[in-house]
């Protein structure tokens, strides 16, 4: 445990009993009650957790804490989680393990977890994993200062309290790990949706939108501090809604798209049961927002949809795909694909092929299925797909996308693409690195006129299976 900072205690009892001193103690700042201890903080999951370890960090630096990147010479050791699929659990456990090692060497040290294991475990990680010491759930983070003194004290501290409300609006986020180019702005909490396979909605509470207001002084010292690019987070966005629905997501992503039209802005996640016309023509409208949708489709088969309690069939799928590129002809669509889900056929797996094919997606995120504990599906269905086909399907899915990668990112030969510089290739520092608006990485040869943060027009020569090269022109 830590020892108690001394000096906090001893400095506030002079102040209010001796008199005399009293201005010479105002002129010094009053140590903050962590001044001087290190915390290191590593994040697992989805880009919402990344955010909130920002926001995590930004509560921990009030109190007096400064981040280190070696774990081993930390005082206080976060661990943000994800619960999405079972090896996602087991790389935390795995994680957890080294830590535990670092701790036994050194006593004081406190650990925490942190996110959706924190909250789908609750206090019987403190059973199952013995040198943890808290355990904090999504919208509990502003009881923080309150957890460590109870660390502190040799208590071991849980509090996995969902909200309806927290936002965690007013709070600037510690950018860390950041290229100082692109950042994540947390736009809404939590998830109404039930899809069976999914645990996101017991992880992470209900859905609760955040004040426009704030959404868009975050983005818009962002851009004064030099960012360039701005993803809008919520793990449902196009179900974002601000007093009874005056400002839905259209309408919010126009203000942001209104800050500058050197700030690019993104989002993730749309659901294809809710993305409307009124966001695409949005995103028509505004040059900086750009032109890539993320819209996980599961699967390509309508009666695997409603198993998965999806809300939309196949042919609705393919209506939103077809009506994208009417509208946005140069619009990229990436997505989500689980691969082997309870009671899944031969024939419908060949379905979610053919969708592929169809859409021609220009990435995707292949998953195989994992049952979660508590979900719908893990109470009604039974995960009844062998192993061996589920990864034989993973390794058919995988092929289809890479053949479609690779058309998509070929027909970007001989156009120019407008890309924001995010730094330095990562083979070699004689060439820039910087994404198109369809969020595809360019790599072009560096020049001394230009630098990360600017906007440079790129000719594209060739491609390799996942980036485009080209030259500035
Ligand atoms: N909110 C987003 C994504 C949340 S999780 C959405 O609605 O699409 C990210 C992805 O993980 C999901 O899109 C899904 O493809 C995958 N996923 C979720 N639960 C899973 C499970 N139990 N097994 C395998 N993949 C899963
Ligand atoms: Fe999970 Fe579905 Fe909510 Fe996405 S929309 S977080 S997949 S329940
Ligand atoms: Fe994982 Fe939680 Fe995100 S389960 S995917 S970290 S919301």
């Amino acid at each position: 445990m830590f020892d108690r900072p001394h000096n906090l205690k001893e400095s506030s009892d002079t102040q209010m009993h001796d008199e005399s001193r009293q201005g010479e103690a105002l002129m010094i700042e009053r140590p903050k009650q962590y001044s001087g201890r290190k915390l290191y903080i590593e994040s697992y999951g989805c880009a919402m957790n990344f955010a909130d370890s920002e926001i995590v960090a930004s509560l921990m630096l009030d109190m007096g804490f400064e981040t280190t990147p070696q774990y081993k010479e930390a005082d206080v050791i976060f661990i943000n989680t994800c619960s999405i699929r079972d090896n996602a659990e087991q790389r935390v456990r795995n994680r957890l393990r080294e830590f535990s090692a670092a701790k036994k060497k050194k006593p004081g040290m406190t650990i925490g977890v942190l996110g959706c294991m924190a909250e789908r475990l609750k206090s019987k990680f403190l059973e199952e994993e013995k040198l943890v010491d808290i355990v904090i759930g999504p919208d509990s983070y502003r009881d923080l200062p309150n957890l460590l003194s109870q660390a502190d004290e040799g208590m071991r501290a849980v509090n996995v309290l969902l909200s309806r409300e927290e936002t965690y609006a007013d709070i600037n986020p510690v950018r860390l790990n950041s290229n100082g180019i692109s950042a994540f702005v947390s736009i809404m909490r939590g998830c109404d949706n039930m899809c069976s396979f999914c645990v996101v909605p017991f992880t992470r509470g209900r859905e609760r939108s955040r004040d426009p207001e704030s959404i868009v002084k975050e983005a818009s010292e962002l851009f004064e501090q030099g960012y360039r690019e701005v993803t809008l987070l919520g793990q449902n966005v196009d179900s974002y809604k601000w007093a009874e629905g005056a400002v839905n997501f259209a309408n919010l992503l126009e203000l942001v798209a209104q800050i500058n039209p050197l700030l690019r802005v993104r989002f993730s996640t749309s659901h294809p049961k809710d993305i409307t016309d009124e966001v695409l023509h949005t995103m028509k409208k505004y040059e900086n927002i750009c032109n890539h949708i993320h819209l996980p489709v599961q699967s390509g088969n309508s009666r695997v949809l409603e198993l998965m309690n999806r809300t939309y069939t196949r042919e609705w799928y393919i209506e939103r795909i077809d009506t994208i590129k009417r509208l946005i002809p140069d619009c990229s669509i990436s997505t989500d694909i689980i691969i082997g889900f309870c009671t899944e056929t031969e024939e419908e797996h060949q379905d979610t092929l053919s969708l592929m094919e169809y859409a021609q997606f220009d990435f995707a995120y292949m998953y195989t299925y994992s049952e979660r504990p508590g979900t719908l599906a893990a109470k009604r269905f039974e995960d009844d797909i062998p192993e061996e086909v589920k990864t034989r399907r993973f390794n058919e899915v995988l092929k289809m996308q890479q053949s479609c990668s690779l058309k998509r990112l070929e027909q970007h030969i001989g156009k120019t693409h407008q890309v924001l510089i995010d730094g330095y290739s990562k083979k070699s520092d004689k060439d820039f690195s910087g994404k198109s608006e369809h969020n595809i990485t360019v790599v072009f040869p560096a020049n001394e006129n230009n630098k990360p943060g600017d906007y440079v027009n790129v000719e594209i020569v060739r491609c390799t299976p996942a980036t485009l090269i080209g030259q500035i022109i």
